[in-house]
């Protein structure tokens, strides 16, 4: 009963977990974590974010790289070792916490491989583990994962409730969908409560109909023709990539520095030489405002859902066999 209990709280603790999920890389899933988050933060949501890649590109997007609290990792490895509470960053932006990745992730794999080796696939349970007791501080939690790295995914999609998954419309992009539709399904045998909140086409550069209809078939039958997929997609821009990871800043960010900066013919006339932000900023922070909208609606809709078959059981009698 009391293990039933913790689990309950633990659930709870987890229920707005999302998992940016995609074997392949370049796909998006940095990008959408970081600005996701930055979107919830900046609407005033309690954000975490955690960077299971070595890599840990999100300290270039969010401008954090060899900060004082980048740890590369160590933190997140130390809490899975000792089973203690992440310790987040905090204030990275005003209401958003990162639990940073880096170099130091690389000796999870060898841990993990040796605890499943003991314990079975519950050991991927470990990162819920050290999340859930922080967890409910947060309004939402966004897990940005790695590609091509299974055992650190596993563990994201074993701790998640929900996985969103930026894919691009070419065949490669929706060749890995199908990889992670796999294993997906493999992790809902120790999470059953995760869901698929949804797919984002991400940078596609087009707008055609047929593409968006050629992906939407290829990700239903990778998921079983269950796979709710997110209207806004956001736009290829690659000036403005280049500039978020260049100043370090998101998208709505840039977009505060367009408005900021003088007219093109002021600045030559001043001999300002600084490069100049692409004023794209401004439409993609408009497409990613517009994805946090639904992934919020979405989030609200399943909780209703679940609110009410919760209570529809509660009310019920017990059908006998
Ligand atoms: N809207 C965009 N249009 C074009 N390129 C983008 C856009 N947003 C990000 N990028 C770039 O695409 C590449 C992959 O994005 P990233 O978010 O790192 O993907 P992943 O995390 O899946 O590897 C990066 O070089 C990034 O700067
Ligand atoms: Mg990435």
């Amino acid at each position: 009963m009391a293990k039933r209990k913790k689990d309950r709280e633990r659930d709870y603790a987890l229920g707005r977990v999302i998992a940016i999920v995609n074997d392949k890389g370049g796909v998006g899933k940095t990008s959408l974590a970081a600005n996701l988050a930055g979107q919830f933060a900046g609407a005033d949501y309690r954000s975490l974010l955690i960077d299971l890649n070595r890599q840990a590109n999100l300290a270039d997007d969010l401008g954090y790289r060899n900060a004082t609290f980048d740890d590369q990792g160590a933190g997140l490895l130390n809490s899975f070792l000792a089973g203690t509470p992440l310790t987040p960053a905090l204030d990275v932006r005003p209401q958003l916490d990162v639990v940073c990745g880096g170099g130091r992730l690389e000796d999870l794999t060898p841990i993990m491989i040796s605890r499943v080796q003991h314990h079975g696939r519950t050991a991927f349970r470990a990162l819920g583990d050290v999340l859930a007791p922080i967890a409910s501080d947060y309004e939402v939690v966004f897990i940005d994962c790695p590609p091509e790295s299974t055992i650190l995914s596993d563990l994201a999609l074993a701790a998640a409730r929900w996985v969103l998954m930026p894919t691009k419309s070419d065949v490669g992009g929706l060749v890995g969908m199908a990889l992670v539709a796999e294993r997906f399904s493999l992790a809902r045998e120790i999470n059953p409560r995760l869901g698929l909140l949804g797919v984002v086409l991400f940078a596609t550069g087009t707008r055609s109909r047929a593409i968006h209809g050629e992906a939407r078939t290829a990700i239903d039958e990778a998921f079983g023709g269950n796979s709710p997929r997110f209207q806004t997609t956001i736009r290829h821009a690659e000036r403005t990539a280049q500039d978020a990871r260049r100043l370090g800043k998101l998208a709505h960010e840039l977009e505060i520095e367009v408005a900021a900066q003088p007219a093109w013919w002021e600045a030559l006339r001043s001999d300002i030489r600084a490069p100049r932000v692409s004023p794209t900023a401004a439409s993609v922070a408009g497409d990613y405002r517009d994805l946090g909208v639904e992934v919020l609606a979405a989030l609200q809709s399943a909780e209703e859902t679940e609110r009410l078959e919760t209570a529809g059981r509660a009310g019920r009698r017990p059908r006998s066999r």
